[in-house]
């Protein structure tokens, strides 16, 4: 019989990448490439990495095909807009921390949220986006993007954008302005809904208490 191994969903290119790696190399574990790009090895654990796309990275854990994973609050709220995600969270890890931001165009007159009402609004969140019309007391058209987000009102094929804002440049090269913050987010630990296999306990609880560590020195 194969020996189990705990399996750690992480970002496999993007935002979240090279900082999930730091981490897991910072608590002592030693990643090496496995059969494939999808999965790697650590070697001086039983753990395996599920490299994945953020998006999937939800999914994966909430399927226990995974039984942790990293991935930026802003996706999991995207994912499960509707559940407690205090009891999918085991930790925030203090990295990649950006805003999701309502933005306008410069010449915009923008007199609080009333100012979008009726109007297109292009996102990549589009659940987060509705959630916080609804708090707003507005409704207003939402063009799904996958990526980009940031020219759809050039293009007129949207008044005004909500998007992922890190140093800004983005809003800025292309005539943007932030309006309204609407949602904080960082990378967080999250957990399957099983519990790990009696097997993979200590390896499980060593990792979690690793990563806290790591976590708790680097601020
Ligand atoms: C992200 C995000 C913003 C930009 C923000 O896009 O969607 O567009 O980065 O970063 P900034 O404030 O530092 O400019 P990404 O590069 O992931 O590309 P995508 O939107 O095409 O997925
Ligand atoms: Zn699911
Ligand atoms: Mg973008």
């Amino acid at each position: 019989m194969t020996e189990p191994r705990l399996r750690i969903a992480v970002q496999k290119s993007g935002r979240l990448a090279e900082r999930s790696l730091e981490l897991i190399t910072g608590a002592g574990l030693r990643a090496i490439r496995g059969a494939n790009e999808l999965l790697y090895r650590i070697e001086n654990h039983p753990i395996d990495l599920l490299r994945v796309r953020d998006d999937d990275i939800p999914t994966f854990v909430d399927d226990n095909v995974a039984e942790l994973g990293i991935v930026g609050y802003n996706v999991l709220k995207e994912h499960f807009p509707d559940k407690d995600l205090e009891e999918i969270i085991v930790m925030r890890l203090g990295f990649g921390k950006c805003t999701l931001k309502l933005a306008v165009p410069i010449g915009f007159d923008y007199q609080g949220p009333q100012s979008v009402a009726g109007k297109r609004i292009a996102t990549s969140y589009p659940n987060i986006l509705k959630a916080w019309l609804s708090d707003n007391g507005i409704t207003a058209d939402i063009v799904e993007m996958r990526g980009g987000v940031e020219v759809a009102p050039r293009m007129h094929i949207a008044d005004a954008i909500c998007d992922l804002v890190s140093t800004g440049t983005t809003l800025e090269v292309n005539n943007l302005k932030p309006v309204e913050l609407v949602l904080k987010s960082e990378a967080v630990l999250i957990k399957a809904p099983h519990a790990p296999q009696p097997d993979l306990a200590h390896i499980y609880d060593m990792v979690v208490r690793r990563f806290d560590g790591v976590t708790k020195s680097t601020g």
